[in-house]
């Protein structure tokens, strides 16, 4: 039931998490219940019109959940809540069990570890892909190093790691604006993994690659499995199947709320997707 658990060699079931007494370590998420995302209630307006309409959701610790829908569903301003950059009229949000974000700043909740990718890459491309990543790397900013001071081991390695998940261990010392738009964007990705978030939300990632760009990129999300959490938006019914492999869960939403949930196959039989798909 809880892989992540098991392998961190934390309780897997409810029994022994509520037996163990967890110390919390401050700043750090707490995932004693393995919950990472929990929103409950969710309404935000504008102008009157709900953009979401009592959003309720709960992703697990590890958790890689794909997130469908029609357009205006609200799946962007679950995202925008989710980081804090749109405030909600009412309900819970809660990064693991203890971290309300409502109650925090988008800096606040982004150094807590929820990382997001916008659809357009926030690259550097007047430096190389190594340059990149290395400019991503949290640092305490009173002692920010220049690009030119040496860097030291640990952070060249996690340069290198995060060189080899997104496959660009190649390009390392390219120019980023030369990189195609799959690369650019696993770059980005790349430079996400460098502040070592614990959630990753990703918003339409495939958007505008080729289809051996997008079956490499759920290769990609599949193996961060596990260590991050990832919501995955997404249109691209092909690359959610890849990334599900019949067996993830889909969440629809549709009118600012959780229309569905379950394996692909289950939720695109389901008749009242079929729909608000049908009817858009
Ligand atoms: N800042 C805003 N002001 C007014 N309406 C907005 C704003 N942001 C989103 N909306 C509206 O909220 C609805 C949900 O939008 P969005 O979250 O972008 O949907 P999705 O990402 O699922 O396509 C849409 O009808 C959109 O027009
Ligand atoms: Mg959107």
């Amino acid at each position: 039931m809880n892989a992540v658990a098991a392998a961190e060699g934390l309780p897997t079931t409810w029994e022994d998490q509520a037996n163990l007494g967890h110390v919390l370590v401050p700043g750090e998420v707490d995932l004693s219940h393995n919950v990472i995302l929990y929103l409950e209630g969710i309404t935000v307006s504008f102008d009157g019109f709900k953009a979401l309409n009592k959003l309720s959701l709960a992703i697990d610790a590890g958790e890689l959940r794909c997130i469908i829908g029609p357009n205006g569903a609200g799946k962007t301003t679950m995202m925008d809540v989710i980081t804090g950059k749109t405030r909600p009229d009412a309900g819970k949000a809660f990064f693991g069990q203890t971290m309300n974000l409502r109650l925090m700043t988008e800096p606040q909740i982004a150094h807590a570890g929820i990382g997001r990718k916008f659809q357009k890459p926030t690259i550097f491309e007047n430096h190389t892909v190594f340059e990149n990543l290395e400019l991503a790397m949290k640092t305490d900013k009173r002692v920010r190093r220049s690009l030119f001071s040496v860097i030291d081991t640990e952070t060249r390695d996690k340069i290198a790691e995060t060189l080899r998940v997104i496959r660009l261990d190649r390009e390392a010392d390219r120019l980023a604006g030369l990189l195609s738009h799959g690369q650019k964007q696993w770059l980005e990705i790349g430079m996400l993994l460098m502040q070592d978030p614990k959630l990753l939300l990703l918003d339409e990632p495939v958007a505008g690659m080729t289809d051996d760009e997008t079956a490499r990129t759920a290769e990609l999300f599949l193996s961060l499995e596990g260590k991050h959490s990832l919501v995955v938006v997404e249109h691209d019914m092909s690359f959610v199947d890849q990334l599900t492999q019949g067996r993830r869960k889909v969440t629809v939403l549709h009118e600012g709320s959780v229309l569905a949930e379950g394996d692909l196959a289950t939720v695109q039989n389901d008749q009242r997707v079929i729909e608000v798909y049908l009817g858009r």
